[in-house]
């Protein structure tokens, strides 16, 4: 079996002769060839924008990990960027927006992108990347969700109790919406193209989903996760199903809500009891992670420990995804990421 299906066939419940594995934030800092590549771009956008080295960064963890799905590289925040909102990467300061969204006006002067214009050296890129995979990985696409891409055009970059996207959402609420209907536009259109361009299977990355309580999540994050699950082509140009994958972070409490949207996958952060959320929607859908990005901390032997004790919280039957709870940090030692995905890959 190819490793195309392995990872595809999972997605959809089919089985497979062993888990496929991959990882969030596989192509970054932990490993020297990024940093190299990085240095030679100059910074971090223009590695982005440059599609013959966001192909050579995408490879990376195929070839030096040997990883079961290529994602592409790119970031969240290149749509904001589309939509008119300048956007710079300060080395150890995150992402910053100059002029962040803070007013009805501010929203209506946001720009529709078509992403074959603006955001062509992302499709360039996919192309690319399918070209020089050759079959040997399936390719994820991704955006972040509305809520979370909200958070940071509102916010002007990270945020430690979100404060202004909460005073937006609360105060003027129909602003809100109108905010999260434009985002959502945006996304379906961007999503469509990338699947035009090649991607093979699609990741919502909601991060900051887990910050609102049950009745906002429901009310400003989930309802456009599920127009985009729903207004996405869920077919390849050349007639092959495409999956797609609904991470929120923090939404454990929020399982069959999230499954509801009509997503092939459920991305799980590390509080998630793994067996129990099998328990609860695995009839209904795939589930990929859940290891705790820390745990990569620990010596080899432990690393391989815990990632067969969550295999074995999932337990038998397909569809399990082995995943980390959310992206890799910069300062692992990359053996200790191939323990990770050498006991991943494991039989039984
Ligand atoms: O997973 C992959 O390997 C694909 C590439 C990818 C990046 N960002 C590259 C990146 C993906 C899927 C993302 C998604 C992303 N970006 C999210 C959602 C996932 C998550 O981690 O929660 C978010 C919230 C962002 C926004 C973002 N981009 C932040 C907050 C930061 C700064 C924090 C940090 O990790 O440095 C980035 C920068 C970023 N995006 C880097 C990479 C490799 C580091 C940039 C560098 O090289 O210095």
């Amino acid at each position: 079996m190819s490793v195309a299906h392995l990872f595809l066939k999972a997605c959809f419940r089919q089985p497979t002769p062993r888990r496929p594995v991959w990882m969030m934030r596989q192509a970054g800092r932990y490993l020297p060839e990024y940093l190299a590549t990085r240095k030679r771009a100059g910074d971090f956008l223009t590695l982005c924008k440059t599609p013959e080295m966001a192909c050579e960064v995408t490879l990376q963890p195929i070839d030096i990990l040997g990883v079961d799905a290529a994602i592409l590289f790119s970031d969240i925040l290149v749509v904001p960027e589309a939509m008119g909102m300048e956007l710079a990467f300060e080395t150890g300061e995150g992402p910053k927006f100059a002029a962040p969204i803070r007013s009805r006006a501010d929203i209506d002067k946001l720009a529709d992108p078509d992403p074959e214009v603006e955001l062509r050296y992302v499709m360039d890129a996919i192309r690319l990347i399918r070209k020089e995979l050759n079959g040997r990985a399936p390719l994820i696409g991704f955006t972040g969700a509305p809520w979370t891409l909200a958070t940071y055009m509102v916010e002007g970059g990270g945020s430690k109790n979100f404060a202004l996207i909460k005073k937006m959402a609360y105060a003027d609420p129909q602003a809100m919406h109108r905010l999260l209907e434009r985002v959502t536009d945006a996304v379906v259109r961007y999503l469509s193209a990338q699947v035009a361009a090649g991607a093979q299977a699609l990741q919502i990355f909601d991060t900051w989903g887990g910050i609102l309580s049950k009745a906002d999540f429901l009310e400003f994050s989930l309802p456009y996760i599920a127009r985009i699950v729903q207004g996405v082509p869920r077919v390849t140009p050349q007639g092959e199903r495409v999956p797609v994958i609904v991470f929120v972070k923090g939404g454990g409490q929020w399982l069959e809500a999230i499954a509801g949207t009509g997503c092939d996958v459920m991305g799980l952060d590390w509080t998630v009891d793994l067996a129990e959320a099998h328990a609860l929607v695995g009839d209904r859908v795939a589930l990929q992670g859940n290891l705790d990005p820390c745990a990569l901390y620990a010596p080899v032997d432990v690393i391989a420990r815990r990632t067969r004790a969550m295999k074995a919280a999932f337990g038998s039957g397909p569809g399990h995804i082995v995943n980390l709870g959310h992206g890799i940090l910069p300062d692992i030692p990359v053996a200790h990421a191939r323990a990770f995905v050498q006991a991943a890959q494991e039989q039984g």
